[in-house]
């Protein structure tokens, strides 16, 4: 980076907070996506919301061009800079500060990692509902802009649904505050959710105003052992017709094995199966989900179950679900995270596996997800002798006949890892051509200079 752009970044962060050094430059600038190059020209960190608009207008004036970043979770390079731009992270924008009893609203910093507001709210018996595997890491900015989604959407929604209020620096460097925790305002659009999932591309999230609620009673889980995935939806009906539930995801055999050759957890019954669904309820529901399981079983939908006695099983058989990332990362998997409507997932999967296993017999393919929303994970594993590039190469190759079997159901190529660079030229799939014109045209009105996060979600 130029010696004169070094001080202008200096003057307003102090040398301690502006990093160039190449190991930082490597940590801050990417995510947990390796297919990228990583290049940034510098990382800054903030702590407060006018050092965010003065880096936003010397961009504006300098022609700089900023990324910003999270916990750097992210799957889908949202948050990778590989061109030399300034990365601007919120580690230390990191406080919670302001907690309304009556409102039972927190309002608290972008950087806050999802964890410590979990934490926060369930140290005032309140229950902060949105979680999934990186919640230790993420941060709470990063999930607004990509409306995490996670594993417990099918009870309590996504991020976008506990965001009561927003501030924002837009890419030209005005401040906005969206909604003020309200929770009825009828006064024309509402902004605060065009910058929910947007991916830091109109501008930085940074404060929201999360809402909490009443703490829900002890977790039951059980995990089902179903060998035809035909049957999945059926069980779905079968648990959701005798109790209201809070998890309804499932693994392949093939992801259980990873995990449990990588942690330490055992397999949840003797007899392998094909399929499993993890089932999480609450504790007064346990009678209601035992008869559901001996219903699920007498119809042969069910083959064996477990069902947690303790909170510490409890998590034990969640590490079967929520460990599969960590585990597959060393085969560096070519991710995809996309959705059909619940009702189209069973036969959607099987299109699809029949595709990918018709065009790659030599590549292992781990399925895993949410199939209570509609959210398939759909991970082929890299062998271990095939080179990176020639692996996402072959993979790529495959992708527009799986996006245009999304399209056909009218299906998402991205239900919540978001787009960024990885899905971002295959956009088209899912949105049609005039959403991308007017997503064209907002992006020009919140950043007219094209100064935040540029190339991400939509093709320069
Ligand atoms: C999950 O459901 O575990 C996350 O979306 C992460 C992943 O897909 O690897
Ligand atoms: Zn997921």
């Amino acid at each position: 980076m130029r010696r004169g752009m070094q001080r202008a970044l200096e003057e307003i962060f102090t040398p301690a907070r502006v990093r160039t050094a190449p190991e930082d430059l490597a940590t801050w600038g990417g995510d947990w996506t390796r297919a990228f190059k990583v290049a940034p020209g510098a990382i800054v960190f903030p702590r407060s919301i006018d050092e965010v608009v003065e880096v936003t207008r010397l961009a504006n004036t300098r022609g700089l061009h900023l990324v910003p970043s999270g916990g750097r979770t992210g799957l889908s390079g949202g948050a990778v800079a590989s061109n030399g731009e300034i990365v601007v992270s919120f580690d230390r924008m990191n406080r919670m500060l302001d907690f309304n009893a009556a409102d039972r609203v927190v309002r608290c910093e972008a950087g806050v990692v999802t964890q410590a507001l979990q934490e926060y709210a369930a140290a005032r018996n309140l229950f902060y509902p949105v979680d999934f595997a990186s919640s230790g890491s993420s941060q709470i900015g990063g999930n607004i802009s990509t409306n995490a989604g996670g594993i417990k959407v099918i009870r309590y929604g996504l991020t976008r649904d506990w965001v009561a209020g927003l501030t924002v620096v837009t890419g030209a460097g005005d401040v906005l505050e969206c909604n003020n925790a309200l929770v009825k305002n009828a006064t024309g659009y509402d902004l605060r959710h065009l910058f929910i999932g947007a991916e830091g591309t109109l501008g930085f999230v940074v404060q929201a105003d999360i809402r909490l609620l009443t703490a829900p009673a002890p977790a039951r889980v059980m995990v089902l052992a179903i060998d035809r995935f035909a049957d999945i939806l059926d069980v779905l009906q079968c648990f959701r017709d005798a109790l209201t539930l809070s998890a309804f995801e499932f693994f392949s055999e093939l992801a259980l094995t990873k995990v449990l050759s990588h942690r330490e957890v055992s397999r949840p019954f003797a007899r392998a199966a094909n399929f499993y669904a993890l089932i999480e309820f609450d504790a007064d529901d346990e009678e209601a989900a035992l008869g559901a399981f001996e219903r699920a079983v007498e119809r042969g939908w069910v083959g064996d179950g477990v069902i947690s006695r303790s909170d510490a099983q409890a998590r034990a058989l969640w590490t079967l679900r929520d460990g599969i990332t960590e585990s597959i990362a060393p085969y560096t998997p070519y991710k995809n995270d996309i959705a059909v409507r619940v009702s189209d997932v069973p036969a959607f999967l099987e299109d699809i596996d029949r595709l990918v296993s018709a065009h790659y017999p030599d590549f292992e393919v781990c399925w895993f997800g949410h199939i209570g929303d509609g959210n398939l994970h759909l991970n082929i594993l890299k062998p271990e002798n095939l080179a990176s590039d020639a692996f996402y190469e072959r993979c790529h190759r495959i992708s527009p006949a799986l996006f245009e079997a999304i399209g056909n159901r009218g299906g998402s190529i991205s239900a919540e890892h978001g787009v960024g660079l990885l899905k971002r030229d295959f956009l088209h799939y899912s949105r049609s051509p005039q959403e991308i014109a007017l997503m064209r045209q907002l992006k020009a009105v919140f950043d007219p200079n094209g100064v935040i996060n540029p190339g991400k979600l939509l093709v320069h």
